[in-house]
């Protein structure tokens, strides 16, 4: 939420920042906005649009400021509507500093009032100009230091922040900080850069560095430098960037979400490599898993799907009781935990705040934490015992394909290895999932290969106003998933249901015409039947059924043909039709596929 870039360097930084903006925009869209140091000691050069960075682009046309520092941000508005007016970058009453944030503050109210109080005059209805004034301030008694200022200011603030400042009379200096939401650092040569994450400035960089919590970071061309709040100097981690830059480009697809959806093949070879017979000490040599009383994962929207999906594998190969949670309701109601208890949260962008202070909470009470994370550098895999990287590359489009499919994969490695570790799970087993995993890429392809048609069949629901999705075992899941794509990227009503579940409720929703998408459980599995049954009875309702599964189903009006796979496996071949619908449905009803209205990819604030 929010994308944050700053540039200093021999380069004209407009550049490098317009370039991580566009990259940044996934996580937010309402607006941008950009700060330069065009002349040093002279109000800063600023320009900012309301909605997307194309706006801004406009506005800029061929004017090329001439400055070789300066910070730029792309806004998921939360305290004050999308304008030009609370776009970022915000100024002091001066106009020579300049200020870009992301996340939450929650003290805003009563700071402003103080303020006001002092003299500042405030334009915007925003949280974050609270801040820039009281750095204004704070600048001033520390004689012009504003890394000091800096850390001045956030031990005075509550709540959630990345925050990125520049000042005309200090031209080449960025100074940032960050509690609860992501800074990381791009070591250029001669230059350097600060960023919500890595893509920003891939294309000038590989080496970056990590920052904790509550750290300040105060970089010049040629210097970094990290302290705590409390000025003591930190040497950050450092690690490079394993993909390059057109990993983040489109490369010949119409959107980042349909290249994301071919791209799964890789995601999940990759994301398998060197790992079915058994998770590589380096990953768990930091977290004891045996003794474990229960699995806990903790996870928001597609990534509690998955969690979802985890719990029939890790309960059935692992032999042990796992609760899946939504973060958001976990982190409020004190749930009972303890050192027996082996946490799981599942997030692509390693930020996601419920995510995150569930986790937390977890951890507080003793709970060792083994994280499945997309991002290399993020909060949630620093703070964890242990981390199962997917290696899905980067996720841009907001919907979320391909690290679906890779935390399921993850999902189904744990299992495996828990099951190992509890001496559950006999060689056979192993041998045969370890088989169905490393067959599993190949299966995506084929299913690639053949889904043309279903674009067609898509459009002709069109105008329809609601879609059913049902499912049984892990099919009810992958429901959900199905569901939670169609609502986001169509915005239409969308829900999925248990099959079982028809008759205490849903079936009365079932209407002539109704379509309704059944996940088939594999032609191998008991519950094929059952489900052949909850068809008949929808049908028998006038609903028009798109039948998924490995073999075709009189009574369906349409079939999508998948492979047969292990029945726990299945998700990651049925749910990839599913996100085609979803793709081709956006297109059809005129939407915006990878930027869809109101979301913003990595929720880091409540
Ligand atoms: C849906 C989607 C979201 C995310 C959720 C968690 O397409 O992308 O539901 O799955 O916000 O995000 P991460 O995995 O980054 O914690």
């Amino acid at each position: 939420m929010c994308g944050i870039v700053g540039y200093t360097g021999k380069a004209q930084a407009l550049s490098p920042v317009l370039e991580g903006l566009r990259r940044l925009e996934y996580r937010g869209y309402d607006s941008a906005g950009i700060a330069l140091v065009v002349t040093p000691g002279a109000p800063l050069w600023i320009e900012k649009r309301a909605g997307k960075l194309a706006n801004l682009e406009e506005t800029l046309g061929a004017n090329k400021p001439d400055a070789h520092s300066g910070i730029g941000h792309t806004r998921w508005a939360t305290h004050g509507g999308p304008t030009d007016t609370n776009a970022h970058p915000h100024l002091d009453n001066e106009g020579k500093l300049a200020l870009i944030h992301n996340g939450i503050i929650e003290n805003y109210v009563e700071l402003r009032a103080e303020l006001e109080k002092r003299g500042h005059v405030f334009k915007s209805e925003t949280d974050t100009e609270s801040v820039v004034h009281l750095l204004s301030d704070a600048r001033k008694a520390h004689n012009g230091d504003l890394a000091a200022a800096m850390r001045e200011v956030c031990s005075q603030l509550r709540g959630s922040f990345t925050l990125l400042a520049i000042h005309a009379d200090e031209p080449g200096r960025i100074v940032g900080a960050r509690r609860n939401s992501p800074l990381v650092v791009g070591v250029g040569q001669g230059e350097n850069f600060l960023a919500s994450d890595v893509s920003a400035f891939i294309a000038y960089t590989k080496h970056a560095l990590e920052l904790g919590q509550d750290e300040v970071v105060d970089i010049t061309s040629s210097s970094i430098v990290v302290t705590d709040l409390a000025g003591t100097i930190i040497t950050p981690r450092e690690y490079e960037i394993s993909w390059d830059a057109s990993a983040a480009e489109r490369g010949g697809f119409p959107h980042f979400m349909l290249k994301e959806i071919y791209e799964q093949p890789k995601s999940i070879a990759d994301t398998l490599i060197g790992r079915t017979a058994g998770l590589d000490p380096e990953i768990t040599a930091g977290i004891n898993l045996e003794g474990i009383s229960k699995v806990v994962i903790i996870a928001c929207g597609t990534a509690y799907h998955a969690g979802l999906v985890g719990k029939y594998a890790i309960e059935k190969w692992a032999n042990i009781a796992v609760d899946v949670e939504l973060a958001s309701e976990y982190r409020y109601r004190e749930p009972a935990v303890d050192g027996t208890t082996l946490v799981i949260p599942i997030s692509q962008s390693g930020e996601t705040m419920d995510t995150l202070m569930a986790m937390r909470y977890a951890r507080s009470h003793g709970a060792r934490v083994f994280a499945v994370c997309n991002t290399n550098g993020s909060t949630i895999p620093r703070e964890s015992d242990a981390v199962l990287y997917t290696h899905a590359g980067p996720e841009i489009a907001v919907a979320s394909t391909k690290a679906f499919t890779a935390q399921l994969i993850a999902m189904y490695l744990i299992g495996l290895h828990l099951g190992r570790v509890r001496g559950v799970v006999s060689a056979e087993l192993s041998a045969e999932i370890g088989q169905e995993l490393a067959e599993l890429p190949s299966k995506v392809e084929q299913i690639l290969e053949t889904v043309e048609p279903l674009r067609a069949l898509t459009r002709q629901f069109r105008d329809s106003t609601s879609m059913l999705f049902l499912g049984r075992n892990v099919g009810y899941p992958t429901a959900l998933e199905g569901a939670l794509k169609l609502k986001e990227l169509a915005y239409m009503h969308a829900e999925g249901f248990a099959g079982g579940e028809l008759k205490h409720g849903p079936i009365a929703l079932i209407d002539q015409g109704t379509p309704v998408i059944a996940i088939m459980p594999t032609s191998r599995s008991p519950l094929h039947e059952k489900m052949a049954s909850n068809v008949m009875e929808v049908k028998a309702r006038g609903a028009v059924v798109i039948a998924i599964g490995d073999a075709d189903l009189d009574s369906a009006a349409h079939n999508i043909r998948i492979p047969t796979s292990h029945e726990f496996l299945q998700p990651v071949l049925a749910v990839v039709p599913l996100q085609v619908i979803a793709y081709e449905m956006a297109i059809a009803r005129g939407n915006d596929v990878d930027q869809p209205r109101n979301l913003a990819k990595s929720v880091t604030v409540e």
